[in-house]
């Protein structure tokens, strides 16, 4: 596949989506979010692919967000255009039904905090920076800002936020519970790898049943969301994989699950 603003690289069961417009810092384009669209609907289609890495190009960004200056003149369609957009990559991510890790390694602002956001989870470089910088240039968040901080963070310090449009640093996120995990810079990309490599290692059906209720179930009621559960926990159980790792912990070896 051929991309411009993207590097899409696929090995031993993990995609990295690289996003490459280093010298606007990893703006979203519309183009970059449509070779980000591409390159998810090939993930899609690959069953060699179990887990999905989304990062930056340079060490100077994971995203500053939305294109500030594609938004000169901007009129009210044109912005819900934009809203769409975004709202489209995130749920892209969200409703994909393979962990995606976003592995940030410098500002995350704006769009650009909202797409990790929508990832499964977010591991940060020491060096990270974050906010829903919006409001200081008037603006809002568009891209489910409001909505998934708020479900992450609680509603006193998304408004902190939101409102204020400070950035955090990597540790203060990860007191938050935005981040995952805060890397030292120098260990940053091998860590993302290792942890990476070790969801592939896992059952696939297993993780995209865990994603699709933890997801779900955060939206409805508890009794609810327990009844999914006890269904696709009979899913899982119906599978090779199940078999795989029960004959393994006999035998006391590594499963090699292979996603039936
Ligand atoms: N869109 C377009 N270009 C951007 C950009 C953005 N979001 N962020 C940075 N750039 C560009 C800069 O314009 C600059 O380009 P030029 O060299 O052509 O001038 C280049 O990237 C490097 O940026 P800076 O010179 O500004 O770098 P810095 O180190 O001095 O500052 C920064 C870094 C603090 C991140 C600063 O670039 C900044 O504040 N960027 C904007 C961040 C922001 O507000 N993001 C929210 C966007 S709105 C949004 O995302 C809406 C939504 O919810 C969907």
């Amino acid at each position: 596949m051929e991309f411009k603003f993207i590097i899409y690289e696929k090995s031993e069961g993990v995609a990295t989506i690289t996003l490459n417009r280093p010298e606007a810092l990893n703006a979203f384009s519309k183009e970059v979010i449509e070779e980000v669209l591409q390159a998810v609907e090939d993930v899609k289609k690959d069953e060699n692919v179990r887990v999905v890495v989304l990062t930056g190009a340079g060490e100077k960004a994971f995203s500053a967000g939305a294109d500030i200056k594609a938004m000169k003149g901007m009129n009210a369609l044109k912005a819900r255009e934009l809203s769409l957009m975004g709202e489209k990559l995130c749920v892209a991510f969200e409703n994909l039904e393979k962990p995606v890790i976003a592995a940030i390694n410098g500002y995350a602002l704006g769009g650009g905090l909202e797409v990790a956001m929508a990832c499964d989870l977010r591991i940060a470089s020491e060096n990270a920076r974050m906010g829903q910088t919006e409001i200081n240039i008037g603006l809002i968040p568009g891209w489910g800002g409001t909505q998934r901080l708020t479900r992450l963070v609680g509603v006193g310090k998304a408004k902190e936020l939101v409102y204020t449009g400070k950035m955090i640093d990597a540790k203060t996120a990860e007191q938050l519970g935005i981040v995952n995990m805060v890397v030292p810079a120098d260990k940053f990309r091998e860590t993302v790898r290792q942890f990476a490599l070790e969801l592939a290692s896992k059952a696939p059906v297993a993780l995209k049943v865990a994603k699709a209720l933890i997801n779900k179930g955060s939206e409805i009621s508890l009794d609810a969301a327990l009844a999914l559960e006890r269904e696709g926990f009979g899913v899982v159980a119906s599978t090779e994989d199940l078999q795989e790792g029960v004959s393994a912990f006999a035998e006391k070896r590594k499963p090699a699950f292979k996603g039936k």
